[in-house]
């Protein structure tokens, strides 16, 4: 059976637990825990119901005793969803004693193997299945964590807090205890027990303490843990400079495993991530991973304070920790960046992610505010737009008030919430109180869910010279919220003259000269105008710069406008996208073309803007390198109507091709101009510079440029950086070339015993394009599922192989005989049986099946049916997301 969960139905609980000592005998096989609780009634809660309820999944119960002595089973009933102890009125002490399996559990939350090692997972409701207790956010208690292990087996042991005594045993085993002084709710519980070693460090805080740092993995990953360790001390000095946020802790660990469901994990004094955000060297990492992984790093230090110090109330409120902690990690990345240009690229990645996924989000049945009134499962609810579009808000709040307000009402947030469990209120509160501005308007981002259209038209008065901007606003229904209310936004503008120079800008009314640069304007109603006088000519707009609101704009301007844009916008952010717009429709246009069998040419005038930019010796090779890249195939379909995969495919490849063999020649150039020889560096210089040469070696090569070919391939063998490698190993295997296929073996051989390598080999593999006369992409992946280093047990392979081929790989998956969605169904399935949350990410594949051209869509529907007729079988996560779809 299904529950819904509403928000609207929280309830305080009915005790409170003040203390908890826990012991474990870790075993593999089968693990004891003796949990003794001060418990007592919560006399917020009015004593209404005297029962104790301890969540519990997934467990043997041994015992269970109320002050020492042993409880009569006619005192508490133990349920599939856990213990209910009847008539609590007055505090005391339970002691409870159950087993768990940490060899059969699959589903990776709770406390589960990796290879030799025992890790937990408990966010969201992972605790319940280690023993009974309180598992929810608004329960905070100390804790005491009593270890038990074979020396020989488990030699390091792993908890929370601080560790106190440890001891050998007999019989070989030996015994560590940690306190964590910080009362805390059980979602941040962590243990770790393996043959763990070390990289560690004493830092300095800004008060003179001493913190000692360390990174934690298996032996033969030792030599990828220096970036994790400076990428924490970067992050730590910038909490204090950034936000006068200091380490509370004098040890603070960081673990990294490849079983993991997710990211990283914020458990207090305790991360633990997965080691594809944490480990890196650079054979087994890119660009890319080195950058991510200082932000991931960032990010879960940050939740030390927005999360575990001040941390949620109920779920419903998870944007309170990940939306603030998302923008502080992305300040974090930024800052590091320094360079404006730099952060600009930065800036740019950021918002074609929330294009790409959080967008279709928002138009899916899956649709839901930032802060959702109801789920059935919450691990469904950890999504992009908790996430990312939460973060969104956060900026826009930041940008709405200026910075230095913004930092007070931050400061004021954690004076006044430190050590408790609250609601998005306290954040808004406090931003109120600060800024003496009614934010009620702008707290409707919380509550209604779907992306805004912004419309502009402007009326240029050449007698008066003025300019009249009417903006409308409308945000699509999505389920449960027909009609939606219009939102506060900030929506900057610049009115650029024919040189492409900002104008002094003035509004009807306002007096004195107009101040030349961007200009706030607030959008608040359904419509609006806004008069600009005084302008000397007809402006160009540039509007909503910097993407200061998370919105899909209509801007009302011709193609010639756009190009100006793309060749002349002093704002970084909006000439990339004027540069992308134009690419996307460049697509759109080839596809409809095709449709119809029209004749289509694409427009001149973009081939050589191409060519200017990346001629453009002002420009960074990393903004080139984004403003030039094609938009995806998904991107693409996202502004469509109606999404024929194979349409948008074959429009893709004709406008990159036009646009290669236009510019060949400048492509070759740039290739070869930014080569970066020597030792490996991977900061943004640098990367952008192989970002920017392998961008134009695959236009070159589609180009068909023999020249090209010889350099990708020698590329691949003599590259000193997997950047590089990768690189060229893409390029080859989605061409023609016949030496791709020894490649692809010489590089599977080389790379099969490094999970983080042999993940990168599969995405390849499922991301490539097939040609006439070779297997499709499905059969490849098909056959890779059984291949004996792949593991469906291990997300980390899921997500390298089925998750890309399932949503990024449109042309290949979306095969007209429905076989793709066949195989799509079979995986949910079985990962169903296995990983229920796993399962449930990849369920979503097919979530927008209703967009898609009509024999597609309707074989999408029958491959959701054909699992929902399995709802017997289907774990919640699983469930919640095929009637959703379906509904
Ligand atoms: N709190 C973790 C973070 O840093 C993610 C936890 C995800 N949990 C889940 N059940 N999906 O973002
Ligand atoms: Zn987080």
């Amino acid at each position: 059976m299904v529950q819904t969960i509403r928000r609207e139905d929280y309830r305080a609980p009915a005790h409170l637990i003040d203390e908890v000592r826990l012991e474990f005998d870790l075993d593999a096989e089968s693990t004891a825990v003796v949990n003794t609780m001060h418990v007592r009634p919560n006399p917020a809660a009015n004593g209404q119901d005297a029962s104790l309820f301890l969540d519990g999944e997934d467990l043997t119960l041994v015992s269970v005793a109320l002050d020492g002595k042993p409880l009569d089973e006619s005192r508490y009933t133990l349920s599939q969803e856990g213990l209910l102890i009847r008539d609590i009125r007055e505090p005391a002490t339970v002691t409870i004693v159950n087993r768990f399996s940490p060899a059969a559990n699959t589903a990776l939350s709770g406390i589960y193997v990796s290879g030799q090692t025992l890790i937990s997972q408990c966010e969201a409701q992972g605790f319940r299945r280690i023993t009974f207790y309180m598992d929810r956010p608004d329960v905070l208690a100390k804790f005491t964590t009593v270890i038990r292990a074979s020396k020989e087996t488990f030699p390091v042991l792993l908890s929370n807090g601080n560790a106190g005594e440890a001891k050998d045993l007999e019989d070989g085993r030996h015994e560590v205890t940690f306190v964590d002084p910080f009362p805390k709710p059980s979602y941040l519980f962590a243990l770790v027990a393996g043959q763990l070693v070390c990289r560690e460090e004493k830092f300095r805080l800004k008060d003179g303490r001493l913190a000692n740092l360390s990174v934690w993995v298996e032996p033969q990953d030792l030599d990828k843990t220096e970036h994790t360790l400076e990428s924490l001390k970067k992050a730590i000095r910038w909490d204090e400079e950034r936000w006068g946020l200091e380490l509370d802790l004098d040890d603070f660990k960081i673990v990294a495993t490849k079983d993991f469901n997710f990211g990283a994990m914020e458990n207090k004094g305790l991360n633990i991530f997965n080691s594809k955000c944490a480990l890196a060297n650079p054979n087994v990492a890119t660009d890319e991973d080195y950058f991510h992984i200082e932000s991931v790093v960032g990010h879960e230090y940050f939740h030390n304070w927005t999360g575990d110090r001040i941390t949620l109330r109920d779920w419903f409120q998870l944007t309170l920790k990940e939306g603030l902690t998302v923008f502080r990690d992305q300040e974090f990345s930024a800052d590091m960046l320094g360079e404006p240009s730099a952060r600009a690229v930065q800036r740019i990645k950021d918002v074609i992610s929330l294009r790409a996924a959080q967008f279709p989000e928002d138009a899916s049945p899956m649709a839901h505010p930032i802060r959702p009134d109801s789920y059935q499962e919450i691990n469904n609810f950890y999504t992009m737009t908790v996430y990312e579009k939460g973060a969104e808000v956060i900026r826009m709040l930041q940008t709405l008030l200026g910075r230095d307000t913004f930092r007070k009402g931050f400061d004021e947030y954690i004076a006044k919430n430190d050590g408790s469990a609250v609601t998005c209120e306290a954040f808004l509160e406090a931003m109120t109180s600060v800024s003496k501005r009614d934010l009620r308007q702008f707290k409707r981002w919380f509550s209604q869910a779907g992306t805004p259209r912004v419309k502009v038209r402007s009326n240029w008065n050449e007698e008066e010279k003025k300019l009249t901007l009417s903006v409308s606003q409308t945000t699509p229904s999505t389920p449960g919220q027909p009609v939606k209310q219009p939102f506060l936004m900030p929506f900057p503008v610049a009115l650029l003259n024919g040189d492409g120079i900002e104008m002094p800008v003035k509004l009807e009314g306002e007096s004195g000269a107009g101040v030349a640069g961007t200009r706030m304007l607030e959008l608040t109603e359904n419509s609006q105008e806004f008069v600009f006088v005084d302008l000397a000519e007809k402006p160009i707009l540039s509007l909503n710069r910097g993407f200061a609101a998370p919105i899909i704009l209509d801007a009302g301007l011709t193609r010639e406008e756009r190009l100006f844009l793309a060749a002349r916008d002093g704002d970084p952010f909006n000439r990339w996208d004027a540069m992308n717009g134009l690419l996307i429709e460049a697509v759109r246009d080839e596809t409809r073309a095709r449709l119809l069998h029209e004749p289509h040419d694409i427009d001149p005038r973009l081939l050589e803007t191409v060519g200017a930019i990346l001629k453009d010796e002002s420009l960074s090779p990393a903004f080139k390198a984004v403003a030039l890249a094609m938009p995806t195939e998904k991107i693409v379909s996202e502004t469509l109507p109606v999404i024929d995969p194979h349409a948008v495919h074959a429009a893709w490849v004709a406008v990159r091709n036009a646009i290669a063999k236009r510019n060949l020649s400048a492509f070759m150039e740039a290739a070869e101009k930014n080569v970066t020889p020597g030792e490996y560096d991977p900061s943004a210089e640098p990367a952008g510079k192989r970002a920017l040469k392998n961008l134009a070696l695959g236009y070159a090569i589609a180009a068909g440029n023999a020249r090209a070919t010889i350099l990708v391939k020698d590329q691949f063998t003599t590259a000193t950086n997997l950047t590089d490698k990768l690189a060229a190993l893409r390029l080859m295997v989605n061409s023609q070339t016949p030496a791709k296929e020894d490649m692809e073996v010489d590089a599977l051989k080389a790379w099969a015993g490094e999970p983080l390598l042999l993940n990168k080999w599969l995405q390849i593999q499922s991301t490539a394009s097939s040609f006439a006369g070779e297997s499709l992409v499905l059969e490849r992946v098909r056959e890779l599922v059984r291949c004996d280093f792949f593991s469906i047990r291990n997300p980390n392979n899921v997500y390298s192989l089925l998750m890309p081929f399932f949503t990024a790989n449109p042309a290949e998956f979306h095969l007209p005989d429905g076989s793709g969605y066949a195989f799509w169904a079979e995986m949910v399935l079985e990962l169903n049986r296995i990983n229920p949350q796993v399962a449930s990410r990849v369920a979503r594949a097919l979530e927008n099946w209703r967009r898609y051209v009509s024999p597609l869509a309707s074989r999408m529907h029958d491959a959701l049916e054909s699992v929902y007729a399995r709802r017997e079988e289907l774990s919640p996560n699983v469930l919640e997301i095929i009637e959703k779809s379906l509904n």
